[in-house]
Formats: structure tokens, sequence, C-alpha cells
């Protein structure tokens, strides 16, 4: 895309500015510092190489030198391996549609990676990828402050504003989350986006979606508050003012590929997809949280501020913590 060149050599060329002034957003501040123009469609366009990032790992080249596997990659957190994939992919029942249990769908049926590479979100627009992708862009646009957003250029988000509905059948813990929002943020890293914004958004994230059985919050705005949290498992912190009962028991999601029971049985699975589910609440928190202070690209900023990529994700870590 047309966009993607500029950014890139901007933001290879450590463009990116000092400081973010208190009175502007993330999303307004590093849109600017990467496209100086700070349009709706230009603030679209760093939402997209972020989410995309995020997702599928670091892609454009030049690159800023922080290497970002992707949420689709296995990898590790906190000394545990996770494997966010089969959420996203179909293999796990784990999709909330509305049914007592979840449901297979596959998020990445719009042609997977290779449009995510071209600074797409899928190759059609009717796919479940699609939606997903753009779900996020708007999410996440919302979350970070982004100016424009759900006016000329950049769509308001339009989908489930309940990230606990969403994830309701995926069964997440600390170490998924964490995961999830750790490859966000050095996607943001490898953009240039400062270390200070960088927690923030983090802070912003935990607090909406790590706490198991936190109250109803708003997430992206306009909208009532609602259940948020998708760290569900007992081995998530639990919130200081827990409403459990709003939940209920989570579930662990069942492979596709399981046959239900055939004696006594119903399916005992309730999963959906990360994916869906993901890209849903992730948007709809980082909206809220994000609105006014965090930026989420470090790369850039990692180098202004000469701080590494290692140095990033141990920070980013204890954030987590
Ligand atoms: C932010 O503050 C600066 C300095 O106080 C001011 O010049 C600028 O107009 C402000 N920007 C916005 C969007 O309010
Ligand atoms: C910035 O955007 C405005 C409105 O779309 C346009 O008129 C102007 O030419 C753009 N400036 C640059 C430098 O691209
Ligand atoms: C990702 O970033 C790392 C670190 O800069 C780099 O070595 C690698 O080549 C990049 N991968 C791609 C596909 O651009
Ligand atoms: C889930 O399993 C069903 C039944 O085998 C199959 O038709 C469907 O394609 C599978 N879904 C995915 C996303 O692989
Ligand atoms: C979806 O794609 C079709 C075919 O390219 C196009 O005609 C249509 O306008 C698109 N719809 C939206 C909402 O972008
Ligand atoms: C990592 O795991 C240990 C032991 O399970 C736990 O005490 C600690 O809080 C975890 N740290 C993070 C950052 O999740």
């Amino acid at each position: 895309m047309h966009f993607t060149r500029s950014v890139l050599t901007l933001a290879s060329a450590g463009l990116v500015m000092s400081q973010r002034p208190t009175n502007m957003s993330i999303c307004d501040y590093y849109t600017t510092a990467l496209l100086k123009n700070n349009t709706g469609a230009n603030q679209l366009a760093v939402l997209t190489l972020v989410v995309n990032t995020a997702v599928i790992g670091n892609y454009t080249t030049p690159n800023v030198g922080i290497k970002v596997d992707g949420i689709l990659a296995p990898g590790m957190y906190n000394g545990t391996e996770v494997n966010l994939l089969p959420y996203f992919n179909g293999d796990l029942k784990s999709t909330n549609r509305g049914g007592n249990a979840g449901v297979s769908v596959n998020f990445l049926d719009g042609g997977g990676a290779d449009p995510l590479k071209k600074n797409m979100a899928a190759n059609d627009n009717t796919s479940h990828q699609y939606f997903l992708l753009t779900h996020l862009y708007e999410f996440f646009g919302a979350l970070l402050g982004c100016s424009q957003y759900g006016m000329n250029g950049f769509p308001a988000y339009d989908g489930q504003t309940s990230m606990a509905k969403v994830h309701k059948f995926m069964d997440l813990g600390p170490n998924e989350l964490g995961y999830f929002v750790q490859q966000v943020a050095m996607s943001a890293a490898s953009f240039g986006v400062a270390k200070e914004d960088l927690e923030m958004v983090g802070m912003a994230l935990n607090q909406l979606f790590g706490l198991r059985c936190s109250p109803p919050a708003a997430a992206v705005p306009p909208t009532d508050k609602e259940l948020q949290a998708i760290c569900i498992k007992d081995t998530c912190p639990l919130s200081p003012n827990p409403v459990c009962d709003q939940y209920g028991a989570a579930v662990a999601p069942v492979p596709n590929s399981t046959t239900p029971a055939t004696s006594s049985g119903m399916p005992q699975s309730t999963s959906g997809s990360m994916t869906g589910s993901m890209t849903n609440s992730m948007t709809a928190t980082m909206t809220n949280s994000m609105t006014g202070p965090p930026s989420a690209v470090p790369t850039a900023g990692a180098a202004v501020h000469g701080v590494s990529a290692a140095a990033l994700a141990a920070a980013f870590a204890a954030l987590l913590a």
C-alpha cells in the first residue's frame, strides 16, 4: 500500500519525536511522527501496521531491529509454552456464537498471512479474517485515542463490546493473555513507540482484560459497562472487586476433531477461537484504556531511547506480573 513505504522510510530514519506531549493521544502522536499528516486514513494505516505485525510477526522492510514473533507463532511466556494458533484456525471449538458451547471457526480464511504482509486485513471483505482484523484496527484505534476514530477514513468499531463474551469459551490463562499483550507491545516497539507509552498500554490492557471476575467496564466508546475479563482461568489474578457469579465457570475448549461421546454424552466443549475473540476484545479494551496517552510502537522509539528489544521485553514482562 501507498502509506506503507512512507511509514517505513520515516520509521527507519528514526524520525520519531522525543517525547509525546500529554495533550496528544498515542495514536495521534505516532501517526504524526511517522506520517506527518494526522488524517483518519493515516491513523488507520499506522494501526494496520501495528496490528498486522503483532499477529504475524515483523514483516516490513526495512525493519528497525526489533524482532516480533507474532501472536500466531508458538512462544514462551513466563517459562511456559504458549500456542494461540488453535484459537484462530478452528482447531479448537472456542468461538462464542451465542450457544451454550464454543464452535470451531477458522479466522484465517481470508488468505492468512499473505494479505497481512501487504498491509491488508484479508484478500476479501467478507471472511472471518476480514472482520477480525478490521475490528482489531478499530478497537485498538479507539483504545489508543485516535482523534479521527469514527470519522473520515477511520470507521468506528462495530463488533461485540464485551470481551468476556467474545472469549467466553477460550478458558485463557495469564500466560496466554500475557503473550498476546507482549506481542502487541513488541510490534508497537518495532515501529518506534516509546517505552513509557508501551507501559501505559500494557497496564491498561492488564487492568481491563487480565483480572479474573472483574466487574463490568466500558471498553470502546460509546458503550455501556460490560464484562471484559479475558483471563478467566483459576490461575488468573483475581479482581479486587470480583463478580465471579456474573461470569460462570470457565470450561476448557475441546479440539474440533473431538467427536461427541456416544453414550451419555453431550459434547463437553466450549471453545471459541482466540482470533475472533481476541481481536474483538483487544480492540475494545485498548480503545478505552488507551485513548488517552499510551502509544504502541516501540521500535523506532526504542532506538531513539537507546533501549534494546530485550530490555523492552523484560520491562513488559515485569508489567504483567
Ligand atoms: C497541546 O499543547 C501545546 C502546548 O501547550 C499546544 O501548542 C497545542 O496546541 C496543544 N494541542 C492540542 C491538540 O490541544
Ligand atoms: C494532508 O492532508 C490534507 C487533507 O487530506 C491534504 O490536503 C494535504 O495535501 C496533506 N498534506 C500532505 C503533506 O500530504
Ligand atoms: C524481523 O526483525 C528481525 C530483527 O530486526 C530481522 O532480523 C528479521 O529479518 C525480520 N524479519 C522479517 C521477515 O522482516
Ligand atoms: C471442524 O470439524 C468439522 C467436522 O469434521 C469440519 O467440517 C470443519 O471443517 C472443521 N473446522 C475447521 C475450521 O477446521
Ligand atoms: C467488498 O468487495 C467488493 C468486491 O471487491 C466491493 O464491490 C465492495 O464494495 C466491497 N465492500 C466493502 C464494504 O468494502
Ligand atoms: C510467573 O509464574 C510464577 C510461578 O507460576 C508466578 O508466581 C509469577 O507471578 C508469574 N509471573 C508473571 C509475570 O506472570
